[in-house]
């Protein structure tokens, strides 16, 4: 069995879970959610051996488009190696690592026109997925958004902060990426308060129940670590 992530050799073997194998091997693939696929931040493109790993399931289809999938995305915390063969994958942050370094700014444009569809189509089956396996027991709202919530927030600044400063000109399309993400934010946040009784709010969110006319009855404290 090969694997290569974002070009590093990784000992892996049948029944790994990508995620894991890259652990084991100190490779980088994110996991802010703790692998419970919410957060996408273990997103990869598989270059090669797609028929090395399982079938995309529920989880990947709530957030990945048709799209991403067609261009090699999977989840690293739901992709398990199925056989034995070849597998070459690319983080996301890789990529988008690469993209800037090269300067390539046709590249960053397709690369955020995907990413933007991708957020734009999917964004509704990934909410009623969270909120779908947080009623039925099988995710724990608090332990795993609160990871999410507490990465998201340094993460998002510092990859906008990098993309104003090196790409002075991508200000006004960022100013709308930033009305999007704070939009999902607070559906997010809306659609937690209705599972949590009100007791759960998402960080730099408002809450269309509580905050209007009244103002959140409890936020989760998130500190950064
Ligand atoms: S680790 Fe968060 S979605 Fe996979």
């Amino acid at each position: 069995m090969t694997l290569y992530i974002n070009d590093k050799p990784c000992e892996a073997q049948v029944g790994d879970l990508l995620l894991n194998a890259a652990k084991k091997n100190k490779a980088h693939i994110g996991y802010i959610c703790g692998g419970n696929a919410i957060c996408q931040s273990c997103f990869v493109y598989v270059l090669e051996g797609a028929d090395c790993l399982s079938e995309p399931g529920e989880d990947e289809k709530a957030f990945i488009s048709d799209k991403l999938f067609a261009e090699g995305g999977r989840l690293g915390c739901r992709a398990t190696i199925v056989k034995e063969g070849t597998i070459r994958v690319l983080t996301r942050a890789e990529k988008f690592r690469r993209i800037v370094l090269g300067l390539n700014v046709p590249g960053f444009i397709t690369y955020a026109q995907t990413i933007g569809y991708n957020v734009t189509t999917k964004l509704p089956s990934g909410i009623s997925s969270i909120v779908s396996r947080v009623q039925s027991g099988r995710l724990n709202p608090v332990d795993s958004l609160g990871k999410i919530a507490s990465g998201i927030g340094p993460a998002s600044l510092l990859v906008m902060n990098n993309f104003v400063e090196t790409f002075p000109f991508m200000q006004m399309p960022l100013d709308m990426a930033g009305n999007a993400a704070k939009g999902a934010l607070e559906a997010a946040s809306g659609a937690l308060c209705t599972v949590s009784g009100g007791r759960l709010h998402l960080p730099g969110a408002s809450c269309p129940t509580h905050d209007r006319p009244q103002e959140a009855i409890e936020r989760v404290p998130i500190k950064l670590k």
